[in-house]
C-alpha cells in the first residue's frame, strides 16, 4: 500500500498544477485569538495548534497611560518574546499579530493618545519598535468601546499615520509591511457615532468582527442565540451588521466574521418552555461559560441529552431541567464558514483557541473551508475527505 503522506503529497502538486499560483493567493484567513490573561482556562501557548490558522493573534499589549507608548507587563513581555518562535514550530507559515487594547484597557488613555498628535506618534513608533523586536507580522488595534464621533474621527488619523508609518519602516529596513487590522463593533454605527470606514478600508489589511454580544443573562430574561447570525424580528444580529458594513464602504474582503467559543446559561421560569425566547429568570451556573465550559458540564450533567440546533437564528443550545444554554456548536460553526463564504468575505477568526476542546470547532471551521474549496474547484474528482483531512 503506497504511504499516505505520498499520496497527499501527489494531491496536493496536482492540485498546484491545475491551479498554478491562484492557490497561493486563496483569498481565505482562518485567524486564531490567544488571550493568555483571560481568567478562565488557560493553555499554555506551545499547545496552540496553530496548523489550523493562517495567523494567530496574542491579546493583549496595551496603553501607557503616561508615555502613551506600547506598554507590557514583565511577565506580559516575557510571554511575548517568546510568541512568535513558540507559534510558528507547530506551522512555520502562520503570522502572528500583536493585539492592543481588550476590555481592561483604559478607554480615556487610548481616547486621549488617539486626539494627540505627539502621543500619536508615541504609539506609533513604539508599537512598531515591539511588533519587530518580538518577530510579529502585524499589529490588531482594538479599542473596545470608542463611542464619540470625536474619537472616530481621531481612530482614522490614527490609522492613518500608523499605516504610513509602517510603510515608511518596511521600507527602510527591507522588510515586508506590518499587517494592520483592528478589531470593530458588529456593525458601524455606535451610538451615534460611526467608524471611519473610507480610512479603515484605505489602511487596513483587514478588521475582526465581533459579531456577538447581541443578548446575555445580563440583560434580557428570554434565551436568545448571543452571536444569532439571523434575527428577523431585531437589528442585533450577524447578517445585519455585515450587511451594514459593506453599505457603509467596507468591502467584503475586509470582513473576518467572529466565531465565538463561549455562551450563556439562563435559568428557565418553566423547564417545559425551553425554546429560543423561553421566559427565564437570569443566569444559571456562571455569567459566561467557554466551549471546553460547557461541554464539561454538558458531559457530566447531561451526555444523555441532544445538543440542539436551530438554523433560524444559527445557534446550538442544550436545555436540562431548568437549565437553558445557547453556544456554537459545530452546526453553528459550519453555518458562519458557509456565510462568510458566500457572501465573500475574508475569513473568520476564533475567540479564543483556549476554550475549544480537542480543536473540535477549530477544525470544523477549517475543514468545510477545504471541502467547499475542493467541491468547487475540483467537482469531477473523487476525494476521499479522510486522507485530504489527515495531518
Ligand atoms: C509608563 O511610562 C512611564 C514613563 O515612561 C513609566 O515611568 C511608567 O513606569 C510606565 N508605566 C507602566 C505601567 O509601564
Ligand atoms: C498634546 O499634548 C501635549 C502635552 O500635554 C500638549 O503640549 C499639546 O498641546 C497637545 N497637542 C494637541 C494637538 O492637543
Ligand atoms: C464612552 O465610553 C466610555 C467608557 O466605557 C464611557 O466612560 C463614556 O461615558 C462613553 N461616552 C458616551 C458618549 O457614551
Ligand atoms: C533587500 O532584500 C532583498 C531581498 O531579500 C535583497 O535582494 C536586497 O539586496 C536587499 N536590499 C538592501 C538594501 O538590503
Ligand atoms: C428557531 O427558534 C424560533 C424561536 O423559537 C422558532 O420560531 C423557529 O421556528 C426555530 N427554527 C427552527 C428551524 O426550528
Ligand atoms: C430577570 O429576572 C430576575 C428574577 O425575576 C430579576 O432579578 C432580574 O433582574 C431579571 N433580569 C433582567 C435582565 O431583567
Amino acid at each position: 500500500m503506497m504511504p499516505r503522506i505520498i499520496i497527499i503529497v501527489a494531491f496536493y502538486i496536482f492540485l498546484s498544477k491545475q491551479l498554478g499560483p491562484s492557490i497561493a493567493q486563496t483569498n481565505w484567513i482562518r485567524v486564531g485569538y490567544y488571550w493568555y490573561s483571560s481568567g478562565h482556562q488557560f493553555l499554555p501557548i506551545s499547545d496552540i495548534n496553530s496548523a489550523l490558522f493562517t495567523h494567530v493573534i496574542c491579546a493583549y499589549a496595551t496603553v501607557n497611560s503616561t508615555s502613551y507608548q506600547l506598554s507590557l507587563s514583565p511577565a506580559n513581555e516575557e510571554r511575548l518574546s517568546t510568541f512568535t518562535d513558540t507559534v510558528k514550530r507547530k506551522n512555520p507559515s502562520v503570522s502572528t499579530l500583536l493585539s492592543v487594547g481588550g476590555p481592561d484597557a483604559d478607554y480615556s488613555t487610548f481616547s486621549s493618545m488617539a486626539k494627540n498628535c505627539s502621543y500619536r506618534k508615541s504609539f506609533i513608533y513604539s508599537s512598531i519598535k515591539i511588533a519587530r523586536l518580538y518577530s510579529f507580522q502585524g499589529l490588531d488595534f482594538a479599542w473596545q468601546n470608542p463611542n464619540t464621533s470625536s474619537d472616530m474621527f481621531s481612530m482614522g488619523i490614527l490609522f492613518q499615520g500608523l499605516k504610513a508609518a509602517i510603510g515608511l519602516e518596511a521600507k527602510n529596513s527591507n522588510q515586508s509591511q506590518l499587517i494592520l487590522t483592528a478589531r470593530v463593533n458588529y456593525s458601524p454605527m455606535v451610538s451615534s457615532a460611526g467608524y471611519p470606514t473610507v480610512t479603515m478600508q484605505q489602511h487596513l489589511n483587514w478588521v475582526h468582527v465581533v459579531s456577538s454580544g447581541y443578548t446575555s443573562p445580563d440583560v434580557s430574561n428570554l434565551t436568545g442565540a448571543h452571536a444569532a447570525l439571523y434575527n428577523p424580528s431585531t437589528v442585533d444580529n450577524t447578517d445585519y451588521g455585515i450587511r451594514e458594513w459593506i453599505n457603509g464602504g467596507l468591502s467584503a474582503n475586509k470582513l473576518v466574521l467572529c466565531l465565538p467559543f463561549y455562551g450563556y446559561a439562563w435559568a428557565l421560569k418553566n423547564p417545559i418552555d425551553n425554546g429560543i425566547g423561553a421566559p427565564a429568570t437570569g443566569c444559571a451556573i456562571d455569567v459566561f461559560l467557554t466551549y471546553r465550559e460547557i461541554k464539561n458540564y454538558i458531559d457530566q450533567y447531561g451526555p444523555d441529552v441532544h445538543v440542539r440546533y436551530n438554523s433560524t437564528d444559527v445557534v446550538n443550545y442544550w436545555t436540562k431541567g431548568k437549565i437553558w444554554i445557547g453556544f456554537d456548536d459545530v452546526d453553528a460553526i459550519r453555518a458562519k464558514v458557509a456565510y462568510a463564504k458566500e457572501k465573500k468575505l475574508l475569513g473568520y477568526y476564533v475567540w479564543q483557541v483556549s476554550s475549544d476542546v480537542n480543536w473540535v470547532l477549530s477544525r470544523t471551521a477549517g475543514k468545510l473551508n477545504e471541502l467547499l474549496y475542493a467541491i468547487n474547484t475540483f467537482s469531477s474528482i473523487h476525494l476521499n475527505s479522510d486522507l485530504y483531512f489527515s495531518e
